[in-house]
Order: structure tokens, then sequence, then C-alpha cells
């Protein structure tokens, strides 16, 4: 492989030679001289189907772009990535989340040790553990079995659980005891004190879920979690034999990489959940941060979700770069950024079960490709991650599609849906209008792509329309449909996207695995929040900042 930049090399420079005529073309165009571009450009793995004909390219652009693919090593990373080399290298550790969703009868040798069978032994606690709470043996300091369970994380210790369990609500098991599943992620405590004012303490437990236990939004919910306990059930009308160390073994489990602030936390030995630094927080719900996952719709169905981006790890490394969805859905990304200068990104799932989908994305995508020096520390000279956004495509009809039909910025969407569902709800007349809402939801995600391709072209010609009424269209999509929302599915959707996510760092030559410019804001916050508690002199702050803590503290009671 050349040494040399990526945007200096043959492969990129083909890529612009190329584009030049490509930027002015019109999907319209590209359809109609192209019958049968859908076939052409569409593509089946793990009950997903990917179609990218909507995509501002021809048969020749795919070819430099995989061209671009084998310049950047893309085969050779992929390898890398899954066998478990460095891959983080800042960091300098693997990246090993596809570890996570290996079956129990494989072996991942790394630094000469087989990590499978410790990835079972956490999945084999974690059943037992979620058996505990489906039984109603999980109790409370005073013996009452448990049955609300809040989820205390932010990030990658939030938003993955949060998506999931949302996504699957359908599959929770029968026949089990009663357990709601919450979530509380933000610093402010707002949603943390909504629970506290109608959870009841005797049957409510806290999952501490933070890979390095430092983050102090997750500590400080962790804090009023353990005081509110604390004053509830040791406090004025204390039950005989219920004391603090029964309340905290009985009401925290912890799930992170580090057993010792565990400890110190004061979480019970038996109640850790570790995993491993070679897990990045936002690829971590495969595993103990799954927990909520586990929890809500029981640990077949949590396997069945490890089985389906498993499928996908299998198709990443298996098929050819032509055929392979994830490098698919990152070279239509790479030619929309990189070459149509296209940096908008929207996510638009068309069923409300993945409504914190592009939530879950804008973690994954821009924290991971949210970069701009390469490896070796040099500026990259183009542009990397696009600012990526979205929402549940029918509610976004009806907010922000104005600016995809007749806004200024070229943005590239995806469309996700199921091609089925509501076929197995019991009553048949609720059956038959829920599956025609279905179908009507559908209608409007093919329409919308469609509208957002052809523009004008796609409304009969009725004659000269004003200006107000005119779409350009020519906006590139790509059309994800699933062949139903399952596990095994939902597994291979997310999988795909870390995938994607990572071919496009290949290509970009940055690093999708740290996260350091996180780092200053959280430097920041701590000597600002010194200031607001008068522990130091706001002197050294720009005028703006101190101008804003002296409004707070004018406005603070004495
Ligand atoms: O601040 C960013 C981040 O480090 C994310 O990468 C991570 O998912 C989140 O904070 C939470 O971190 P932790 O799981 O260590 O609490």
């Amino acid at each position: 492989m050349s040494h040399l930049p990526v945007d200096q090399r043959g492969a990129w420079r083909a890529l612009a030679a190329h584009a030049e005529g490509m930027g002015r073309r019109h999907l319209r165009e590209l359809f109609a001289e192209h019958q049968g571009r859908h076939a052409t450009f569409t593509r089946h793995a793990a009950g997903l189907t990917l179609d990218l004909s909507k995509q501002r390219w021809t048969g020749e652009t795919l070819e430099l772009l995989l061209d671009l693919a084998r310049d950047a090593g893309v085969p050779e990373a992929i390898r890398g990535l899954l066998v478990g080399e460095r891959v983080n290298r800042s960091e300098d550790r693997p990246a090993l989340h596809t570890a996570l969703r290996l079956p129990a009868e494989a072996r991942l040798e790394v630094d000469g040790e087989d990590l499978v069978p410790s990835v079972h032994a956490t999945l084999a606690r974690m059943e037992r553990m979620v058996e505990c709470f489906h039984a109603g043996q999980w109790r409370g300091a005073t013996g009452k079995p448990i049955r609300d369970v809040v989820n205390l994380g932010v990030g990658g210790s939030d938003l993955g659980p949060l998506m999931v369990t949302h996504a699957l609500a359908d599959y929770r098991p029968e026949g089990i005891h009663r357990l709601d599943v919450h979530f509380a992620s933000t610093m402010d405590g707002s949603q943390l004190a909504d629970y506290l004012a109608r959870l009841n303490p005797e049957t409510t437990l806290f999952v501490l879920s933070s890979k390095s236990f430092t983050t102090i939004d997750t500590l400080s919910n962790a804090r009023t979690a353990r005081d509110w306990l604390k004053a509830r059930l040791l406090g004025g009308a204390r039950q005989e034999g219920v004391d603090e160390a029964l309340l905290m073994r009985q009401h925290f489990i912890g799930v992170s990489a580090s057993p010792e602030k565990m400890g110190e936390w004061g979480i019970a030995d038996e109640h850790q959940l570790a995993f491993w630094e070679w897990v990045g927080g936002r690829y971590s719900l495969w595993g103990a941060i799954g927990l909520p996952i586990a929890l809500v719709v029981g640990m077949d169905h949590f396997r069945a979700l490890l089985a389906g981006a498993h499928a996908m790890d299998r198709h990443f490394r298996e098929a050819a770069l032509a055929d392979n969805l994830p490098v698919l859905l990152a070279l239509a990304g790479i030619w929309n950024v990189n070459f149509l200068d296209i940096r908008a990104h929207s996510i638009l799932p068309y069923d409300g079960r993945l409504e914190y989908f592009a939530a879950y994305l804008e973690q994954l995508e821009m924290e991971s490709n949210g970069k701009s020096v390469t490896h070796d520390g040099a500026p990259v000279g183009y542009s990397t991650c696009p600012v990526l956004w979205g929402q549940l495509g029918p509610n976004a009809q009806h907010a922000f599609y104005q600016l995809l039909h007749q806004g200024t910025q070229a943005v590239e969407c995806d469309f996700i849906a199921p091609k089925v569902r509501y076929d197995d709800v019991a009553d048949p007349a609720t059956r038959d209008h829920l599956m025609d809402q279905h179908r009507l939801t559908l209608a409007n995600c093919f329409a919308q792509s469609r509208a957002l391709m052809l523009g004008d072209a796609a409304v009969a010609d009725d004659g000269p329309r004003p200006g107000y009424r005119h779409y350009r269209g020519n906006q590139p999509s790509s059309t994800l449909l699933l062949d139903r929302l399952t596990p095994q599915t939902l597994g291979a959707l997310i999988a795909l996207y870390e995938h994607k996510v990572f071919v496009q760092a290949t290509i970009w030559d940055i690093n999708p695995f740290d996260q350091w410019g996180v780092e200053l804001g959280k430097t920041l916050a701590g000597e600002t929040r010194r200031i607001l508690q008068h522990q130091a002199g706001p002197e050294d702050m720009d005028d703006s900042t101190r101008g804003l803590i002296e409004a707070v503290w004018a406005a603070e009671p004495e």
C-alpha cells in the first residue's frame, strides 16, 4: 500500500476526475438510461435487502470506488479487525465487539488467550441473573420481588440498550414475573427524578452501566439513587434486618470494565458484571451492557440478536467487496461526502419500533468518525464523517422533509423499514387494519425516496409551475428493507452500520475507536463546576463564560 495520503493516490484521483462529469448528472437521467438499476445495485444478506440504486452513481463509479477500497487496504483491515489486531492504535488495543457475538464453539485467540470462553461465561452469568428476575426471585432488601429496573448510564452505556429494548419490546417472554426497565442518562437528573417520584424503593433496582465507572453523569445519578434508597429503606421507619450491605447488594448491579471502581463504589462482588477494555463503549450492547435488553426480551432473544450480528460479521468477512453490504454502504457514503460534496446524512426509519435508531447511529457514526487526523497524527486533507441526524420518517415528513425537498442542502438519506409487520396479530379485524397501516407507511417510505430522487418529474406534467412548487430532486438515498424486524435482523442491521463505519474509517485513515475530542469538554466542565461552587474564582474565564456564571450566581438564593 502506498504511504501517500489517500486523496493523493491514483484511485482517489480517478474518482475525482469521474465525479466532474457525474456531479452534474440527475438521478432522473441515470434511471432513464439504465433499465434494471434496482437489480444492478441491490444486495441481500442476513435478512436485509439494501437498494443503492437511488445513489447518484453508475456501474463505473462503483468500480472506481471498489478500486479505492482495495487501494486503501479494506480487505486486510476487515481481517485485522476480526482476528483481533490492535486496530485502535491511539489506545493500543483491538476492537473486538465482534468477539461478543461469536458462537460458543468458535475460537478467537488474542495474545495467546482464547476469548470465547470468557465471553460465554459472562453470558451465562447474565442468564442466571435474568432468570432470577423473571422468576420473581430477585428480592429487594425488604423481601419483595424487584419489579422496576432503572439503567443508569450514558452514551454507549445507554443508547444501545435503550434503542434495542424499544425496538424489540414485542419480544417480551410470556409468563414471567412482571418487570419494567427504564433508562436515566441525563446528568441534570430530570429523568431520574421522575422515576424516583413514582417508583417504590422496595421493588426498584438500579443497573450502573459505565465502562470506565468514572463518568460524572452516571455517577451523579447513581449517588442520588443510592441516597434515595437509603433514606427510604434505612431512614425513619426502617425495617427489621435491613442494613446498608443488604440494600447495596439487592438494589444495585454494576456493569463496567473496572471491577475495582465498582467495588470502591459499593457494588457487591457477586453483582458485578465485568467486561473488557477491548469493547468500545458505543460497540458494547452485545455483552454485559446489554443486560437491560436481556431483562426485557429474555436471554433466548438476546442470543438471537447476537446471532444476527454474527451473521453480518460472517458476511462482512466472506462476501466479495462488490457484494458486501457494509462495504457498499460505506462506499456510497464516501462517494457522497468526498466526491459529490454532500455532507449531511439523515437516518429515516419507517417503523415506530426504531424510534431511537437515529440517536444510536448519531453516536456510533459521529463519535467514531468525527476525526480530522490520520492514524499518523497528520491533518486530513478531505472531509470525514458527515453531519448525521434523523427521526422516524413518517413524523419527519411533517417536520424537516421540507428542507430535503426544497432547501439548499444536498442530503443523503437512509430509508429503513421491515417488509412485513402485524401479520401475527390475533384479532383479524385489528390485524387487517394494522397491516394496512404498515402498507401505508411503506407507501410513504417509497414515495419519499422517489420524490427526493425525481423531483418535479415524479408528478404528471401539468404545465408550468411557480417556483415555490418546484422540486429539484436528485437527493441520493439508500433503502434498507428488513425481512421483518426480529432480534436477528436487528442484530444484523446494527452490525451492518458498525462495519460501515469501520470501512469508511479505513479509507479515511482515521481511528474510529477512540474519542479524545470529548475529553476537553469534560476537563473544562470540571473547572467551571468548581467556580460555580465558589471553590475557585472566575478570573481566568473568558468574558462570556464569566458573565454567564455571574448571571447564575445573581439568580441563586443567598
Ligand atoms: O464521553 C464519551 C463516552 O466516553 C462515550 O464514548 C461512552 O459511550 C460514554 O462516554 C459513557 O462512558 P462510560 O460507559 O465509561 O460511562
